[in-house]
This record gives structure tokens, C-alpha cells and sequence, in this order.
């Protein structure tokens, strides 16, 4: 796995709060600095098909603070996908309010990461390639996203593969050039929806350290959904356990787990256990987990 690189992304791209450089004074950006990163109000998401209604969210309240990092587990078809759509602004909420940095998502948000369970790389385009495509899409100046793009290969350990095409990679890999790309643009909020979920154990438990230590480098907000109890807790500062459908939080559990997190200490810790002993009573009746 990669080596830890000293050129932390805040240093190079970020401001102490972890607002993007250039607009830094101006009013709402100083209103925006004291609002939560992501702010969901009481929302509620329903689905109305041919055949049926759903009602996959209810009642959801959460805040996210800058710089936090929140995993969210429950049984499948909660809604925790769903919830993720919203604050990336591609579904609307049927009920209730979604703001980013206080400002309410209206539509599809440029500003935000967003990592999926499978890669989704192109097969034509080079490790490289594909992570400087979200600079193409976005229209960023060239050579800014390849330093950048190269400081992220750095860090996620990618050095010597940036020119190998996404089939002459392990899956571990390719999940990896998939972060780069959603880290390329210095999203101030990383959305993650099982991104680890197809690996073996071994490369997920070296992607969680490697994911906890981007995030402590770069003070992004994190929101990850996953299966994996030990995955939420080794990696969050707070997890989310949601109920069965129509999902709600059913609580909030705080991780009382130092930031640095050594993975086999952190695991035989007190802490460890208490969380994740707490997130299966939670879960146990909601259905096999991890
Ligand atoms: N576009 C859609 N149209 C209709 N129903 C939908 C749509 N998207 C999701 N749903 C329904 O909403 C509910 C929540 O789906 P969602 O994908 O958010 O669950 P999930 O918690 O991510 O599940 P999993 O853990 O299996 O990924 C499910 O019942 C699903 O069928
Ligand atoms: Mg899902």
C-alpha cells in the first residue's frame, strides 16, 4: 500500500476550515463556515411507481460537521442509498430540507465526491486518465488537476501504475483510482456508497487504513454507507444505524476512538468493541450483518 505522503492535501489546496480557497471573506462564506457540512431536516423520501409506493425515508434528521467522518449502517433497502442521492442533490426530498454548508441542494451539486460500490472506470483510459477525467468534465486547468492527480496517486500508493489500463489492475487498485477521481477536484464532502464491498478482507482492511488516512490529511467531510460494522466504526468519528424501511435513525453512536487509528490496536480496543457491540444489539433484529 502507499506510503504516507507529507504533502497533506490541506496544506496544498485547503484553508484551515476546509473551505477551497479564493472566495474566503466574502459574508455567506462566513455564515457558511459555522453551519454544518451536511445538513439533512427531517426528510422523507417516497417512491411513487406503477406498481407501488414507497416510502423509503422517514423523518431523517441528521447534522454533519466539517471535517467529520460518518458511516451509516442498516438492513438492506433502508434507504442509506437513497439517503446519499439527496445530499448529492440527484433525487429531491419528498419532505423536509437538505443543505450543504447551509446552502439547500436544489439539484445535482458539483462540490461533492462520490464514490460506488463498483469502480466504474473506463476501460479504454489509462489508471491516470481516469482520474483526470473528472478535470475534463468539470473543465479544470490542465496542468493543476495532473499535479494534483499525480500527488493522489502518491498517496493512495498507485506509483508505477498510472499508465495501466483499469483490466491490468487488482480490484483494490481500481477502487483506489476511483477515490483519486473523486478526490480530484478538493470536494469539501466525500460521499461513499459501499465502496469497499466487492474486495477481499485483506485489500478492504488495507483500503480502510489508506481511506483514514487520506481523510485525516485532507479534513474532508466523509460520509460512508457499508455493511461492515468494524468497517464504520474503525474508520468514523460517529456511526448512524438506521431502521429497516421506511428508514429513520434509530441512533447515533459516538466512536470514543483516538484519530489516529493503529488498525489491529483499534480493533482489540475497548472502545472497538463497546461500538460495535452496541451497532449489532441495534441491528440484530434488523437482519444478518457483517
Ligand atoms: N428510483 C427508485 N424508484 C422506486 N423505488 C426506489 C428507487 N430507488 C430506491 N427505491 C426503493 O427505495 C428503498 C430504499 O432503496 P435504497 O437503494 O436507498 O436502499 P439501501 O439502503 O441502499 O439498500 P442496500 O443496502 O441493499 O443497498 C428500496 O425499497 C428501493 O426499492
Ligand atoms: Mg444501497
Amino acid at each position: 500500500m502507499g506510503t504516507v505522503n507529507d504533502t497533506a492535501l490541506n496544506k496544498s489546496g485547503r484553508n484551515e476550515s476546509g473551505v477551497a480557497p479564493g472566495k474566503s471573506g466574502a459574508p455567506s462564506d462566513r455564515a457558511a463556515a459555522t453551519e454544518p457540512a451536511v445538513r439533512l431536516a427531517d426528510v422523507a423520501v417516497r417512491f411513487r411507481t406503477k406498481r407501488k409506493d414507497v416510502t423509503a425515508l422517514s423523518e431523517v434528521s441528521l447534522d454533519v460537521a466539517r471535517g467529520e467522518f460518518v458511516a451509516i449502517v442498516g438492513p438492506s433497502g433502508c434507504g442509506k442509498s437513497t439517503l446519499l442521492k439527496l445530499v448529492a442533490g440527484l433525487l429531491a426530498p419528498s419532505a423536509g430540507e437538505v443543505a450543504l454548508g447551509g446552502e439547500p441542494v436544489r439539484g445535482p451539486r458539483r462540490d461533492i465526491g462520490f464514490v460506488f460500490q463498483r469502480a466504474a472506470l473506463l476501460d479504454w483510459r489509462s489508471a491516470r486518465r481516469n482520474i483526470l477525467l473528472q478535470a475534463e468534465m468539470r473543465g479544470l486547468p490542465a496542468a493543476g488537476a495532473r499535479a494534483r492527480a499525480d500527488e493522489l496517486i502518491r498517496m493512495t500508493g498507485l506509483d508505477g501504475f498510472e499508465d495501466a489500463y483499469p483490466h491490468e489492475l487488482s480490484g483494490g487498485m481500481q477502487q483506489r483510482v476511483a477515490l483519486c477521481r473523486a478526490l480530484l477536484h478538493e470536494p469539501p464532502v466525500l460521499l461513499m456508497d459501499e465502496p469497499f464491498g466487492a474486495l477481499d478482507a485483506l485489500t478492504r482492511e488495507q483500503m480502510n487504513v489508506e481511506l483514514h488516512r487520506i481523510w485525516r490529511e485532507t479534513d474532508t467531510t466523509v460520509l460512508l454507507v457499508t455493511h461492515s460494522i468494524p468497517e464504520a466504526v474503525y474508520l468514523a468519528d460517529r456511526v448512524v444505524v438506521m431502521s429497516p424501511r421506511p428508514g429513520t435513525v434509530t441512533e447515533v453512536i459516538e466512536v470514543a476512538l483516538p484519530r489516529e487509528r493503529e488498525y489491529a490496536a483499534t480493533l482489540a480496543s475497548a472502545g472497538f468493541r463497546s461500538a460495535t457491540g452496541r451497532i449489532r444489539e441495534l441491528l440484530g433484529a434488523a437482519g444478518a450483518h457483517d
